[in-house]
């Protein structure tokens, strides 16, 4: 028996619906799903430090709206309950169709006693960004570790820059912020050199960071000892003018510097192509989060207030 041209169209969304599910609670696209919730949970007390960094930014943030729309929250695996609690309704968006069990398991009892109403949904958040911010007229829009995310997610550099570029201008006229990653990589904490970093795991230190305007820098690629006349053409990449770390100003190779030797970082690092999400000198940030004993990332969070 042959299925009708009919029958078959709604088999093959179906399939398409259960594929997409099953990949988004596996690893969200490579920026979250189960292997994320294995880690945090598992690496739980080793962030403290850092939970406790994002909770002090946090509150230091009296919000003004009691709506929240939270975008990337996941299960809020890196956030405590005690900033989420001022909120009167709180939306999750998420392509992860599992935050919603692990967020009501991590914030669902404190968010009952404080009164917050709080729903998920499942979506591309940054597909959707206009359309959400129609829905949520009145909210604080958050992004909560998802933008350093995307270039995992869309594998295309160029994209990736456009895509954060752009959100700030989208959010033009609203209250938001963000927490994402700008660079990760190796560190080296046994420290062979006898250097001992500035910063370590269980006492960790923020910087207070500014970024300048963009530049568009040229970064020569390795140089071929055997053809050096067949050299490639300089790849160009956004990069902003300075960087002011705790209010002194430097030019932003040798902040980026100051950042990688506090955590004693080790070989290649990956930039998130975030820089341009917060305009130049939005007032920010800088969290050292200790991912694993021998891995550390660099989180930026601010607040804009128009
Ligand atoms: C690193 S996890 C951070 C999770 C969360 N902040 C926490 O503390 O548990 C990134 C999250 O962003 C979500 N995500 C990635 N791209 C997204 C998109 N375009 N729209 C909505 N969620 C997205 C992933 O599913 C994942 O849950």
């Amino acid at each position: 028996m042959s299925l009708q041209p009919q029958e078959i169209a709604p088999l093959n969304s179906l399939r398409r619906h259960v594929l997409s599910w099953l990949t988004d609670a596996f690893h969200a696209q490579e920026t979250g799903g189960l292997s994320w919730h294995w880690s945090a949970f598992r690496a739980r007390n080793a962030w403290q430090p850092s939970i406790a960094a994002i909770e002090g930014f946090l509150l230091s943030h009296e919000p003004r709206e009691s709506d929240l729309l939270l975008i990337g929250g996941s299960a809020g695996w890196m956030m405590t309950s005690k900033w989420l609690s001022r909120f009167k309704t709180i939306t999750i968006i998420d392509i992860d169709p599992l935050a919603r069990l692990f967020f009501a398991l991590i914030h669902g009892k404190a968010l009952k006693r404080s009164g917050t109403a709080w729903h998920f949904e499942r979506r591309d958040a940054l597909k959707e960004l206009p359309q959400l911010l129609k829905e949520h007229p009145n909210a604080l829009v958050f992004f909560d570790n998802v933008l350093g995310q995307q270039c995992f997610r869309l594998k295309d550099e160029e994209r990736v820059e456009r895509l954060l570029g752009q959100i700030k201008k989208t959010l033009q006229g609203r209250h938001w912020g963000s927490i994402h990653d700008v660079y990760s990589g190796p560190i080296d904490l046994a420290s062979p050199l006898g250097k001992m970093p500035l910063i370590r795991p269980e006492h960790i230190l923020s910087f207070q960071c500014q970024l300048g305007e963009m530049n568009t820098a040229s970064r020569q690629p390795e140089q071929n000892a055997k053809t050096p006349s067949s050299m490639p053409a300089p790849e160009l990449e956004i990069q902003p003018s300075y960087m002011v770390l705790d209010g002194k100003k430097t030019s932003f190779d040798e902040g980026a510097q100051t950042l990688l030797q506090a955590v004693n970082a080790t070989g290649e690092w990956q930039d998130h192509l975030s820089v341009e999400v917060f305009a130049p000198d939005t007032p920010s940030v800088m969290i050292p989060w200790f991912f694993k004993s021998d891995y550390c990332h660099w989180l930026q969070a601010a607040m804009v207030r128009t």
